[in-house]
């Protein structure tokens, strides 16, 4: 499938027409179910908390999901589900006997990935975040194998994301994993990028308060490129 008949990306390129042979140049999986189209439009309504115009491509998707071990992961914790393109993914990873607990907030979303994901592994639930601790407490999980997050903590307020993250962390086990991405607009320290608009937050520094291993690794195959993070209790 190309880019070039998606209707998000058709938008992109009349508002920045500067974008279109980049757009094209994106490498997307043929006849995958991306339900980008969706995703910009409930981008639109709220997009302070979609946090993003575009779903996770794939290359995004291997690298948050490359640091888990899937052999050993029994329980693993998404965090913003969005369309489900890191779900579907963590899914065709995952062990038989292993289970996904999948948290969004936007039940738009939640339907939407119920209608295309049939899979006993899977617990869509529809909430927020910073919930986590009884969300997990409710269904009898105490800790988290991996944890894998797409949310903007870059526009949420410090008290949010301290909540969540510290959550995050008291949840996860000894030898678990957490991983999370940042657009690159948004880590980039210098000037000139912050005086054309999009807010800086040090993700990095941040999420090192709760964990002692933080690695960090670019993906440009992404709209907007990002910054993975791979971090270790
Ligand atoms: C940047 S999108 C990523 C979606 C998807 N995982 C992907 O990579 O394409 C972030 C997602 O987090 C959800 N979200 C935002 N704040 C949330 C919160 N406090 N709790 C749960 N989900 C939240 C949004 O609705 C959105 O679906």
């Amino acid at each position: 499938m190309s880019m070039k008949s998606d209707p998000a990306a058709d938008l992109l390129k009349q508002i920045h027409p500067g974008s279109a042979a980049w757009l094209d140049s994106i490498p997307t999986r043929r006849g995958a179910h991306t339900g980008r189209g969706f995703f910009f439009r409930e981008s639109l309504k709220s997009l302070s908390v979609t946090a993003s115009l575009f779903p996770s491509s794939r290359f995004l998707a291997s690298a948050l999901l490359r640091p888990i071990d899937f052999d050993r992961a029994r329980i693993i914790v998404e965090l913003g589900m969005g369309t489900g393109a890191i779900t579907t993914e963590i899914l065709r990873r995952m062990a038989p006997g292993s289970m996904l607990f999948a948290i969004e907030v936007n039940p738009a979303f939640i339907a939407h990935v119920r209608s295309k994901v049939h899979d006993s592994r899977f617990v869509p639930i529809a909430g927020r975040a910073e919930r986590l601790g009884s969300i997990l407490g409710k269904r009898g999980v105490r800790r988290a194998d991996a944890i894998v997050s797409s949310l903007g903590l870059t526009s949420m307020a410090h008290d949010q994301r301290a909540s969540i993250v510290g959550q995050a962390a008291e949840h996860l086990g000894e030898n678990g994993v957490l991983t999370q991405y940042q657009y690159l607009p948004a880590s980039a320290k210098p000037k000139w990028v912050r005086a054309l608009g999009p807010k800086h937050f040090a993700e990095e520094s941040f999420l090192r308060e709760y964990f002692r291993e933080v690695r960090s690794e670019r993906v440009i195959w992404n709209l907007p490129p990002a910054k993975v993070y791979t971090c270790r209790p």
